[in-house]
């Protein structure tokens, strides 16, 4: 297998709104590198980029499972310029990793080979699910993915706490009164096929989850944004909310991730591991949906920085988070709460609610 083949073959990783920000330039058959395209990074929910280490987290295990699947290994180095983590990074393509395909002469584990089989069934799937608890054996296996990354403290519970509950919700609501992150989420939203075919980027209307009722509303809020931006003042945002607990109260359990440090490479590495979980739960017939307007910009505020204009209340709400997430999940002083997910059994994913990708072609820089 050559690089080429295995970018393409790996493309179906996750990023925040489906932005896709990575580009790779092919050394050699065996060699490759990845490049953090800050233009489509760029989003007022992911300041710092940790969304964007997230991901390549995510992508960098999509191409080791696919590569010891082939059985292949490889050597990848991380090589994030130090300063995108406070700036948002300057340049426009900037090299983030490394990597080189080498045969190993060893086969894949189990795990990896099944998680490389499953990796068409990952998506992101919003709906409410079952409130049924998930099996002691699958809970097992999700430490068991958890561990693979020394760095991460991992925990599950069946259920949500109150306290948590109404944070995450009050957080939900004013994150939404935030109108420049509410203009970024909107403009990756495609509304109809034609769009989502044409830029195979972005997410669909049907993977949204949303009511039908609401599709002409936020087509007008992404077209004349100035609306979206004049009904906030009158409670929009409660629609969110009302989204969201239903969306909480709809799952089977909840899985939190901490880390001690922002190191990019830390940040890498859980995204490793969540990306295996997340695997792992789809191919179960689990749904899993990310919980990062709670977590993400709260990590950033505890570990790094926030820009100055975020509002006082989600300042003061992030604050009040740290310590009822740490009773939430048991998470000790020395490590902090870094994302979120919830799961449950699920009926199957419908094949529109599909999100596409670039085709590899388009993503290859010279
Ligand atoms: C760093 C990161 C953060 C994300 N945050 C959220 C989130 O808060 N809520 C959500 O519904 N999906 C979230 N997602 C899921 C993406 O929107 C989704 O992966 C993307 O649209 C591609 O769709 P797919 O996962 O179905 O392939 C996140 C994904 C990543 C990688």
């Amino acid at each position: 297998m050559n690089a080429k083949t295995m970018i393409a073959e790996s493309l179906a990783f996750p990023s925040a709104d489906n932005s896709q920000p990575f580009r790779f330039r092919i050394v050699s058959d065996s060699e490759f590198e990845i490049f953090h395209d800050s233009a489509r990074a760029r989003h007022r929910l992911n300041h710092g980029n940790l969304a964007s280490h997230l991901a390549l987290g995510t992508l960098l295990e999509s191409l080791r499972l696919v590569a010891a699947n082939a059985g292949l290994g490889l050597k990848t180095k991380v090589t994030i310029p130090a300063t995108t983590t406070t700036s948002g990074g300057e340049e426009p393509l900037e090299r983030w990793a490394r990597v080189e395909i080498a045969a190993t002469g060893a086969s894949a584990s189990d795990a990896d080979r099944e998680l490389a089989r499953a990796l068409p069934l990952r998506v992101t799937d919003r709906r409410a699910y079952s409130r049924d608890p998930l099996s002691q054996a699958d809970v097992r296996r999700l430490h068991q993915e958890a561990s693979t990354q020394p760095a991460l403290t991992f925990a599950f519970r069946d259920t949500l706490g109150r306290d948590a509950e109404n944070l995450m919700l009050e957080i939900e609501e004013e994150q939404w009164k935030d109108l420049r992150a509410a203009a970024d989420v909107f403009a990756w939203i495609r509304f109809n096929e034609t769009k989502a075919l044409e830029t195979r980027d972005g997410m669909t209307w049907p993977s949204l989850a949303l009511p039908r009722i609401q599709k002409p509303l936020l087509l007008l809020f992404q077209r004349v944004f100035p609306l979206y931006a004049f009904l906030v003042r009158f409670g929009a945002t409660k629609g969110h909310r009302a989204m969201l607990k239903r969306q909480l109260r709809g799952t089977g359990g909840f899985g939190w991730i901490a880390v001690a440090d922002a190191d990019p490479e830390t940040l890498v590495d859980a995204g490793r591991a969540y990306f295996r979980i997340w695997v792992y739960l789809c191919s179960r017939g689990h749904g899993f949906q990310p919980l990062s307007f709670a977590t993400l910009p709260a990590f950033m505020k505890w570990r790094l920085s926030l820009p100055a204009d975020w509002s006082a209340k989600l300042l003061s709400a992030y604050e009040r988070l740290l310590p009822v997430l740490r009773a939430e999940a048991g998470f000790g002083p020395e490590v902090y709460p870094l994302w979120g997910f919830r799961t449950g059994h699920a009926p199957p994913f419908p094949a529109a609610a599909r999100t596409l990708r670039k085709p590899v072609e388009e993503l290859l820089i010279p």
